[in-house]
């Protein structure tokens, strides 16, 4: 409707509304359809709402021929004459806005549904509580907020209420603006209640939450997820008043113990489904009292710290059909769980999930006899053994996860002869060998094939690969293959989302492929070679490294606004120039370029990389000064540009605008000036390398303010990042640990696993002057400390031994003078010392240590005397005997840092950690996740993961 033309219309509506007023008045005419009080309060509903997107509930009008609201959308009206609204259905209309208190003119309302609309946080009203007839009243995912209202109690013949909500912005496990209860006080009340659902609502202050629902005696269904439910306490007048209509509880995600069972299995015989999935069982076994619930259909109890084995009651348990343990540490034979298992539920049985409980030992039985079993999921745990043949027979098999085990022995076609159901298998990290004829067509198509780590026999490239068209993830890493991959291996499924084929002997080029989304590729540890072709910038995780990949790195511009979070190209023959369109790539998190053969200027445009954490470029031949655009890159945490023709000085912003640099590795360039005092700013420094420069200039007693380095203990072993990429509407969580190879004493070592741990200076091989200032020894944490080569003078600072840390201590060629302090010999773990080509002088002091290296490490010193040096020394350069300056009290911390770094070295395993997806598909359009939930508990995400490799397992 144009705007010239609304005022003239409204004119007419008022004429034609004082009409059928009157004529309303008169008589009660059957065709008028809703009465005028409903119509007047849905108007008045509708002011107060708008749409996202524009206007919404479009029917609804004061036009004359929209009169009859009883055909207005969502709105129905009983069938009578009157016709009054009984029925308002606005479910997921986007709408926004407030409830108009109009709304309880209509009191004849029985359903009323307001889910997944937009209303601001806003409390629920309470005169929602004045719709007396309401039977049904859905406000779920309606971002609502605040305190339940108390007036819900009148609604006295209600059903069905559900409030659960969620928020899709916020990760945090309930939205700080989430509907909370002080108490359910209003909730007996509702004594014709049969559904109830309060997930994601804030309960954790209701004590009586379960006296509350147990006096309700018609209730079928409950579901509390996720409501931070304190554990009930039970009396047992709470158990006698009990009522047993409930059939479906679900009472995952919250704070309950062990103190539930009695109360479920005391009296609600009657439950098909029950999960009490993410709760703290801690300490207790599954109760053997479950056995009395006869009519369980499915019972679910992931991640809950549930103990020991298997009751043998659940023989009972004559209807199964599905059985998840996932994630307890439930320990035994698994030969005893299955026998408990197949007195009764052999034919009904479709899910068996007994996955990630460790101790879970044995090899596999023969489950032929299950004859419904669809999926199974054995994964990590400690089975072993050979997998039986027999599988093959069960021919409703669709998924098969086996991975994580110790399982062994040769698995061949007879395993899937007649499984040709199945679409997920996981047999991946176990010591299997895959031996499949060379023409063997699979009677499978699967959508997930994870094999990482069985090796094929023999070790040409799988050719039943090719019979699978429709697969979303593929592993095939760690194969043992050794072979050309054939071209149509590259025809993949558009739909790939995983795929893995690194650490084999795979040679060729990457052909012609198409990549819809954009998925991760890891493709390292081969021998691929040729170009990168540009298609591969699609993805969201490249690993091509360690392959022989060569040509220009020119391919990551064919695509704009890339989705790479994660890309490294290292250890290849990738030439030329860098391209600057780096402004493309504002999500990528990690970039390791090193070790190929780049030249030219660092791009400006890097500076765009404002999600980057990793950045390596070491090992090329780039020159130049460092843009000072990189200082726009905040989230940096290792910066690594050693071995390449860097020049210029140091620039103050790498102290002044990167706060987050553990590590920070410009060895073997050709900078020059001196060190800036700004890098005295990196408090969480851990590795400062800049040996192998032109440095000149003293080095600054600020140090002192490198708070990582002036802490011992506390690191974690690892230094971790998390991402996530997007692939439809799934999340995946991503996770990678920092990785840094170091000189350590002589000789190059990769640290990883404990990276955390590894705290070092290196200046050595630069012009630096003056004294070592005494600031130094305030870096307690210090593991390795590297000033040989340069022109020091002065005296070794005399309280050198409070680096109790210290494992490497390298002052060699410089002009030291005076004598080598007394503290120096209280440092026990100290592994690698060399003092060589100064000027000290005097008696070597007499310690644990200090005698136990060769000569070699005090050489070049002529007026130095006593062991391990053959020149004796005089009456007087035996010298006053120093004051020992080392406090000596935690003599005893055997096993601190220095011990672990040891157990650091070469530890190599891949990247690869993906720890997850997490998906809430909730009934709404949007996709909700919960991201912090699943961080806490890191076995759940894990979970998710390999659930989603199997869409819809329920
Ligand atoms: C018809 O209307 C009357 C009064 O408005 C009400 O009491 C009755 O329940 C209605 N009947 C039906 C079938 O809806
Ligand atoms: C509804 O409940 C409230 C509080 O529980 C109460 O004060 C009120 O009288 C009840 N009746 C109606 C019709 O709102
Ligand atoms: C591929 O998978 C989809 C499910 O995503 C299925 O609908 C389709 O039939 C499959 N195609 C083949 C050839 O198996
Ligand atoms: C990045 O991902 C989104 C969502 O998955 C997709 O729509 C977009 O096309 C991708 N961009 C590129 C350059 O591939
Ligand atoms: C540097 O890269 C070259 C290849 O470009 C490689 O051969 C060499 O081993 C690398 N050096 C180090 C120290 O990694």
């Amino acid at each position: 409707m144009t705007v010239p033309n609304m005022a003239e219309a409204r004119c007419c509506f008022k004429l034609l509304y004082a009409i059928v007023l009157v004529l309303l008045l008169h008589m009660n005419s059957p065709c008028i359809g809703c009465s005028e009080r409903d119509r007047q309060a849905l108007l008045a509903l509708k002011q107060g709402l708008v749409g996202d997107d524009g206007d919404r509930l479009l029917s609804w009008g004061r036009e004359a021929q929209n009169k009859n609201c009883c055909q207005w959308e969502g709105v129905y009206c009983s069938s009578n004459q009157t016709g009054h609204v009984v029925k308002l259905d606005l479910g997921d209309q986007s709408l926004q806005g407030k409830i108009s208190p109009e709304l309880i003119h209509l009191q004849h309302l029985e359903y009323l549904n307001l889910s997944c609309n937009n209303f601001g946080w806003g409390k629920i009203p309470d005169f929602i509580g004045s719709l007396s007839n309401l039977i049904y009243l859905d406000l779920s995912y309606a971002n609502f907020g605040g305190q339940i209202p108390n007036q819900l109690g009148n609604l006295t013949h209600l059903q069905y209420l559900d409030l659960s909500s969620l928020s899709s912005s916020d990760m945090s496990p309930l939205p700080v603006n989430s509907i909370h209860a002080k108490n359910l006080n209003w909730l007996p009340n509702l004594s014709g209640l049969k559904h109830l659902d309060l997930t994601y609502t804030n309960l954790s202050d209701v004590v009586g939450w379960l006296e509350a629902v147990n006096m309700l005696p018609k209730l079928t269904k409950l579901i509390l997820v996720d409501c931070l439910l304190p554990p009930p306490v039970i009396s047992s007048v709470s158990l006698m008043n009990s009522s047993n209509s409930l059939v479906h509880v679900d009472l995952s995600n919250n704070n309950l113990n062990s103190s539930i069972f009695q109360w479920l299995s005391g009296t609600h015989t009657n439950l098909v489904y029950l999960d009490l999935s993410w709760n703290n069982f801690r300490g207790s076994s599954i109760p053997a009292s479950f056995g009395n619930m006869s009519s369980l259909e499915y019972l679910i109890l992931r991640g809950s710290k549930l103990e020991g084995g298997f009751p043998n009651s659940f023989a009972k348990l004559c209807r199964l059909r599905s059985l998840d343990l996932y994630g307890n540490r439930l320990s035994g034979q698994l030969t005893n769980f299955v026998e408990i298992l197949s007195e009764c539920v052999q034919n009904t049985l479709e899910h068996l999930d007994i996955s990630y409980n460790k101790d879970i030992v044995g090899s596999l039985p023969d489950l032929t006899n299950f004859l419904s079993l669809k999926h199974l999921d054995f994964s990590g745990n400690n089975l072993s053994g050979r997998i039986p043949e027999s599988i093959g027979q069960m021919s409703k098999l669709e998924t098969i996860w086996f991975g994580g085990n110790s399982l062994e022995g040769v698995i061949s076609e007879t395993h899937f002869s007649k499984l040709s159901k199945l679409s997920s298998l996981d047999l991946s990290s176990n010591s299997l060998l895959l031996n499949f004829s060379f023409d063997w067509i699979p009677p499978f198509q699967l959508r997930s094939i994870y094999l990482g780590s069985c090796k094929m026999w023999p070790a040409s490239f799988p050719k039943w690969l090719q019979t699978q068209k429709n697969y979303t993830g593929l592993d095939i890493s760690d194969a043992g293959i050794s072979d050309t991959i054939p071209s149509w291996f590259w025809d993949l499924s558009q739909k790939l989302e995983i795929m893995d084929i690194s650490h084999n002997q795979l040679r060729g080029t990457v052909g012609n492929i198409r990549l819809e989304f954009a998925p991760s590729l890891n493709l390292s540890w081969n021998q691929l070679e040729g170009p990168i072709p540009s298609i591969l910038s699609k993805a969201s995780i490249l690993d091509l490294s360690h392959n022989n990949f060569s040509g220009a790195a020119s391919f990551l511009c064919a695509t704009k606004d890339s989705n790479l979070t994660f890309l490294d190209l290292s250890n290849n023959h990738v030439s030329g120039e860098l391209p600057d369109c780096w402004i493309h790539f504002k999500k990528l998190v990690f970039l390791d370029l090193s070790n190929n053969d780049l030249f030219g200027k660092i791009p400006t445009t890097m500076g765009y990389l404002f999600n980057i954490q990793t950045l390596r470029l070491c090992n090329n031949t780039f020159v130049g000064e460092l843009p000072s655009q990189l200082k726009n890159c905040r989230k940096l945490t290792l910066l690594d540009l050693g071995k390449n023709n860097l020049s210029g000085s140091i620039p103050e912003w790498l102290g002044a605008s990167l706060p987050n640099l553990a590590i920070l590795m410009l060895r073997d360039n050709e900078f020059y000036r001196s060190i800036p005092p700004q890098l005295c700013h990196l408090t969480r420094i851990q590795i400062l390398d800049l040996s192998m420069n032109n440095i000149s200039g003293t080095i600054h007693k600020c140090l002192n303010n490198l708070i990582a380095l002036a802490q011992n203990g506390n690191s974690s072993l690892t230094i971790q990042h998390e991402y996530m990429t997007q692939l439809g509407e799934e999340i995946f969580v991503w996770e990678y640990e920092e990785e840094a190879s170091l000189i350590w004493k002589g000789v190059r070592y990769k640290y990883k696993s404990t990276l955390g741990l590894v705290k070092s200076i290196d200046l050595s091989n630069n012009k630096l002057t003056g004294e070592i200032p005494s600031e130094i020894t305030d870096l307690v944490g210090l593991i390795s400390l590297n000033l040989s080569r340069n022109q020091l003078t002065g005296q070794i600072p005399p309280r050198i031994g409070m680096l109790q840390e210290l494992d490497s201590l390298d002052l060699s060629r410089n002009q030291i003078n005076g004598r080598i302090p007394n503290s120096l010999s209280r440092i026990d773990r100290i592994g690698y010392l060399d003092l060589s080509e100064n000027n000290l002088s005097g008696k070597i002091p007499i310690g644990t240590q200090l005698q136990s290296f060769g000569p070699s490490s005090y050489g070049g010193n002529p007026l130095l005397c006593g062991l391990p040096l053959l020149r004796t020394c005089d009456e007087d350069e035996e010298g006053p005997r120093q004051i020992v300056l080392v406090n000596q009290d935690d003599q005893d911390g055997l096993i601190t840092q220095g011990f672990y770094i040891s157990l650091g070295l070469g530890f190599a395993i891949g990247f690869w950690g993906v720890f997850g997806t997490l998906l809430f598909n909730r009934s709404c359009r949007y996709t909700y996740f919960n991201f912090w939930t699943c961080f806490t508990d890191w076995l759940y995400v894990k979970a998710e993961i390999i659930r989603q490799r199997v869409p819809n397992t329920r």
